[in-house]
C-alpha cells in the first residue's frame, strides 16, 4: 500500500485493463469513488491521456508488448509500484464453434487471454520486489460452462481460468494473491465489443439457430446485474489484505446453472441449456 490515507483506509494504487467501457468503466469509476488511486488504461485513450473523471488514463492495447510495457512503465513513473492489477479487457464473437475463423480466435485469445498474460509479465516482477501485490482477472459465467455460439468466448475464459490456477500456486510465495471475477450478465456491455461470424449469414446451417441464441444472449445481457455493484464488490475485496481466489457475481439463476454443471452429468446439463438458449 502507498503510505497515502483516505479516512481509516490505506489508498491503494491501482492498473485497470479494459476501463473505457462496460464492467471495467464500472468498476474503475467506483474504486476512484473509494479513495483508489486508479489508473486506467484502454486503447481509446490514447488520444486524450491525463487525469479525467477521478481516474489518470493512459493509451493501452493490451495485444501489443510494447504498448502493454509503455502503460506499465508511466504508471510505475507517476504513482509508483501498483498494489493491484485488474484484467477486464474483452471481446466476443458469436459464431458456431464449426465456423471460427482462425483470426477470429486470434484475435479473442490475444485480446481476453495473452493479453491478460502480457500485463502480468509487466507486473509481477514489481510485486516480487515489493512482495505484495493483487491480480484480479476477469473471468465470466463461460470459464466454468460453455454456451452455444459462444465457443471462441468460451475457450478464451477456461485458458483464464486455467492459467489463475497455476498463477496462484506460484505468485502466493512472493505475498501476491490471484482472484478470479465471474460475473454473470451484466447491463454494460458495449455492441461494438460483441463481434458475429458466419452464422449470422442466411446461408450458414445455423443461422436460425444462432439468431434464436443471440437474441437470448441480449435479453440476458440488457436484463442483467448491476455492473456498479460489481464494481463496489471489487473494492471491498481489494481492501482485504489477501483476495479471495474468487468472486463469483450473478443472479440466482445462473449461480444455479453453475451448481448444476457440477452436479448434473454433462448431457442432461447441456440438454438444459441448449433449451434455454433456443436449440431445441
Ligand atoms: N458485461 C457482461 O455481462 C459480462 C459478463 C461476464 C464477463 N464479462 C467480462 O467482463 C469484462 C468487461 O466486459 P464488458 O462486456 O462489461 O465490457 P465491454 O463493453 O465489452 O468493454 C470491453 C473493454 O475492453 C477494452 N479492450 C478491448 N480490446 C482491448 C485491447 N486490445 N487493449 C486494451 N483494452 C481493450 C475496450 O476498450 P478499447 O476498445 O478502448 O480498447 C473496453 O474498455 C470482459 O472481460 C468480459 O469478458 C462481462
Amino acid at each position: 500500500m502507498t503510505d497515502r490515507t483516505k479516512g481509516q483506509i490505506a489508498e491503494m494504487t491501482v492498473l485497470i485493463a479494459g476501463a473505457s467501457s462496460g464492467l471495467g468503466l464500472h468498476t474503475a469509476r467506483q474504486l476512484s469513488k473509494a479513495g483508489f488511486t486508479v489508473i486506467a488504461g484502454a486503447r481509446s485513450f490514447r488520444e486524450h491521456e491525463g487525469e479525467d473523471g477521478g481516474m489518470y488514463r493512459l493509451g493501452l492495447d493490451v495485444r501489443d508488448s510494447a504498448s502493454v510495457e509503455r502503460f506499465v512503465r508511466l504508471a510505475v513513473e507517476r504513482f509508483g509500484t501498483p498494489d493491484a492489477l485488474i484484467c477486464a479487457q474483452g471481446l466476443l464473437n458469436l459464431n458456431a464453434a464449426e465456423e471460427y475463423t482462425d483470426q477470429e480466435l486470434n484475435d479473442i485469445l490475444d485480446t481476453n487471454f495473452i493479453g491478460s498474460v502480457r500485463l502480468i509479465r509487466q507486473v509481477m516482477p514489481l510485486f516480487r520486489e515489493k512482495k505484495q501485490g493483487k491480480i484480479i482477472l476477469f473471468s465470466s459465467i463461460n470459464g466454468i460452462l460453455g454456451i452455444p455460439f459462444q465457443g471462441g468466448y468460451t475457450a478464451s475464459k477456461h485458458a483464464i481460468e486455467g492459467y489463475a490456477e497455476c498463477l496462484r500456486m506460484e505468485a502466493e510465495p512472493f505475498g501476491v494473491t490471484v482472484c478470479l471475477v465471474t460475473p454473470g450478465d451484466h447491463r454494460s456491455g458495449q455492441k461494438q465489443y460483441r463481434r458475429h461470424g458466419a452464422s449470422e449469414r442466411p446461408e450458414s446451417p445455423y443461422h436460425q439457430r444462432f439468431l434464436r441464441a443471440v437474441s437470448q444472449v441480449e435479453h440476458d445481457e440488457s436484463t442483467g446485474s448491476d455492473p456498479d455493484v460489481l464494481g463496489k464488490r471489487i473494492a471491498r475485496a481489494l481492501r482485504k489484505r489477501r483476495l479471495p481466489g474468487r468472486l463469483l457475481i450473478a443472479k440466482s439463476d445462473q449461480r444455479l446453472a453453475v451448481l448444476l454443471h457440477k452436479l448434473l452429468p454433462i448431457r442432461l446439463f447441456s440438454r438444459i441449456i441448449s433449451g434455454y438458449y433456443g436449440q431445441r
